[in-house]
């Protein structure tokens, strides 16, 4: 089932999130309706809060983008209870980052350029390991969805000055996108 993505300025996104337990109940479905979710919305990473439910899952499909990026073929990955690791010591890029809660504003976003992940998967696996580049990238950026933090928390002041309109307009619904959204607040039509 295809689910509304909830838009910056829902206080869900900024709902503190609860650990996964194998038990929950529904797990699996969540899980499918969050990827049919994605792909309907065109997505490459999506994450609980922004389908309107407080827990530490993330589902990621950068496979679009190996074209440009070969290491990227075939990366599928559920992300149940993730734990980041980042060195301070490693350096931070900066790059381009949108997000479906977020739509129609792009900014540029330092990330470290190498994190150690820590995570469980839909088979109940735990993981362990080193990401670089761009998959770092997309799964820092999920991974801040359960700590509660938007990409534009991020970019500079300046710049969010420049979005502060559009950010407005989102936070009341006023958007334009191809998926189904839920806003806060909703403006009279
Ligand atoms: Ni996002």
């Amino acid at each position: 089932m295809i689910l509304p993505i909830y838009l910056y300025g829902h206080p869900v996104l900024r709902t503190p999130t609860q650990l996964v337990t194998p038990d929950y109940p529904g797990l699996a479905e969540l899980i499918a309706n969050m990827k049919e979710t994605m792909y309907a919305s065109d997505g490459i990473g999506i994450a609980a809060p922004q389908v309107g439910v407080s827990l530490r899952l993330v589902y990621i499909d950068v496979d679009v983008l190996s074209e440009d990026l070969p290491e990227l073929k075939d990366v599928r990955m559920v992300l149940i209870n993730p734990e980041i690791t980042i060195d301070e010591s490693v350096p931070t890029t900066s790059r381009e980052e949108g997000c479906l809660s977020v739509p129609g504003i792009h900014e540029s976003v330092a990330r470290h350029e190498k994190i150690h992940l820590k995570w469980t998967d839909e088979n109940w696996q735990t993981h362990e390991q080193d990401f670089e580049g761009y998959l770092a990238r997309v799964i820092q950026h999920e991974c801040d969805h359960l700590f509660q933090t938007v990409f534009v928390d991020r970019i500079s002041p300046i710049r969010k000055q420049l979005v502060r309109a559009k950010l407005n307009n989102i936070v009341k619904g006023n958007v334009n996108c191809s998926y189904r959204t839920r806003a806060y607040t909703k403006t009279k039509r």
